[in-house]
């Protein structure tokens, strides 16, 4: 039998990791505490550095809001975490606010495709950028963020990113975004 593949994920910010922090900032609520580096584990307990300065965990899930037609286009474009071309990532730890959560899930795929085309926009940019998302709610213990997004892409495609989160940062979902803190990141190739 092979082992499931991992679904809790740290990211560890400290002195270690093989990832460098070339900023950190917030873009609504608090930011962070800087540190000079980050390290993505699996969370099985292996890895818990005396140094770090703060911990952030979530766990991959199943799709919320993802229609048949999208997922057969986001299967056929989007690459795995990885590549090693893919020296530049970034770290967005979001928090939604109350409304969002009152709504219902048809109100919130409302917001998240058809007013604000989140997958559309997405789209655009794969197979440029690597993505994985985690999700903080279900987790037993009180969580800081809702989420944790994770990017991964070339340097070549660092400006494209930016066009991508300006983008998504437009539109009528990120009206229930009430914290949000960008981390971006750097490691050797
Ligand atoms: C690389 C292009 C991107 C693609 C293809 C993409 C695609 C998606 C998809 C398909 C989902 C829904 C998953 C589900 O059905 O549950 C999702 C959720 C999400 N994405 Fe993106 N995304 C992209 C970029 C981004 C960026 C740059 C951010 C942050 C600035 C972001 C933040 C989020 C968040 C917070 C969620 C969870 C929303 C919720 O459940 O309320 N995404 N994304």
């Amino acid at each position: 039998m092979t082992a499931a593949p991992a679904r809790l994920f740290d990211f560890i910010g400290g002195a270690e990791g093989a990832w460098r922090v070339d900023r950190i900032g917030a873009v609504s609520g608090d930011s962070l505490p800087a540190v000079a580096r980050l390290q993505m584990v699996a969370a099985d307990g292996s890895v818990d550095p005396a140094d770090a300065a703060w911990r952030l965990r979530g766990i991959t899930s199943n799709e919320r809001y993802v229609e048949r037609t999208e997922k057969q286009q986001l299967l056929a474009r989007q690459p795995a975490l990885g590549r090693p071309e893919a020296t530049r990532a970034a770290l967005i730890p979001i928090r939604k606010n109350a409304a969002w959560w009152a709504m219902t899930q048809d109100e919130r795929r409302a917001v998240f495709e058809a007013q604000s085309r989140h997958i559309a926009i997405g789209l655009d940019y794969l197979p440029a950028v690597a993505r994985r998302l985690h999700h903080c709610r279900d987790l037993a213990s009180p969580q800081p963020f809702d989420f944790l997004t994770w990017f991964e892409y070339a340097p070549a495609d660092a400006e494209a990113f930016e066009a991508l989160v300006a983008a998504l940062r437009a539109s009528p979902e990120w009206a229930f975004v009430d914290r949000e803190v960008d981390l971006r990141l750097s490691r050797d190739a």
